[in-house]
């Protein structure tokens, strides 16, 4: 049995007086949510505001990217260093608006995966395609590309802190989720692909998110999935009323 992980992408939202709001309500409303594993990832601006106020709680503290060096000339990037020192344990990287907005490619999202496990940091990892790949069929290799491009280099100890968040491009933030079926199918390619570069283990033990128009309405049916083991949730993590059905999916079945 895989840990269920739900976490919430709060993306370019919030200053840091409504995200320290949003966080206390969070903590209000979960602290005595067990047995699964939780994360929130403010804006870079709100991290410090927030890392304290999550003390404590069953919630954990991610940043939205990271810069790919420890340090220098580069404006406007975050390093990972920096992110420790505000506490922050998880790290979403490769997130689709990140590669399609930003022009991200693979070998920059690898060498910051590495660099941030290097650190000592969690890792979640974001493929997925878009309407125009699915719509030619080559959703599997363009996600197996991400992924074993992403995870270069990545020995099978260090896989160990990293989740794959799987993002279709085309349900993001649309309002169109996949159906169950068309993640599951995605989800059992990516832990087949895992299986085949680190082994039977591995694959067992990697969580995989879902990630793309997520809602209390549709949280149940997604994790009833057998290769579904969490969320990777944007919009609906803005709010309390919306982020905590999501994370209390079972009452919704
Ligand atoms: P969404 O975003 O839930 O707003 O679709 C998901 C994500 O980009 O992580």
């Amino acid at each position: 049995m895989r840990t269920k992980y739900i976490a919430g992408n709060w993306k370019m939202h919030k200053t840091v007086g409504e995200a320290v709001s949003l966080a206390d309500a969070l903590v209000k409303a979960l602290a005595g949510e067990k047995g699964k594993k939780l994360m929130v990832a403010p804006p870079f601006t709100a991290l410090a505001a927030v890392g304290p106020r999550l003390r404590g709680s069953p919630l954990l503290l991610g940043a939205q990217n990271a810069g790919p060096e420890e340090q220098g000339a580069h404006t406007g990037e975050v390093s990972v260093l920096m992110l420790k020192d505000l506490g922050v344990k998880v790290v979403i990287l490769g997130h689709s608006e990140r590669r399609h907005v930003y022009q991200e490619p693979n070998e920059l999202i690898n060498a910051k995966v590495r660099l941030a496990l290097r650190h000592g940091l969690e890792v979640i990892l974001c493929v997925g395609e878009t309407q125009a790949e699915r719509d030619g069929g080559v959703t599997g290799s363009v996600v197996e590309d991400q992924l074993l491009s992403g995870l270069r280099e990545v020995s099978e100890a260090d896989l160990d802190r990293v989740t794959v968040a799987y993002e279709p491009v085309w349900a993001i933030g649309t309002g169109k989720t996949a159906t169950p079926a068309d993640a599951d199918e995605v989800h059992r390619h990516i832990r087949t692909v895992i299986a085949r570069r680190y082994g039977a283990r591995s694959a067992e033990s990697l969580l995989i998110q879902y990630g793309g128009s997520v809602k209390p309405a549709n949280a149940a049916e997604l994790m009833a999935k057998e290769s579904i083991d969490g969320f990777l949730v944007g919009g609906a993590a803005l709010t309390p009323e919306t982020f905590v059905p999501i994370v209390q999916f079972e009452k919704g079945r």
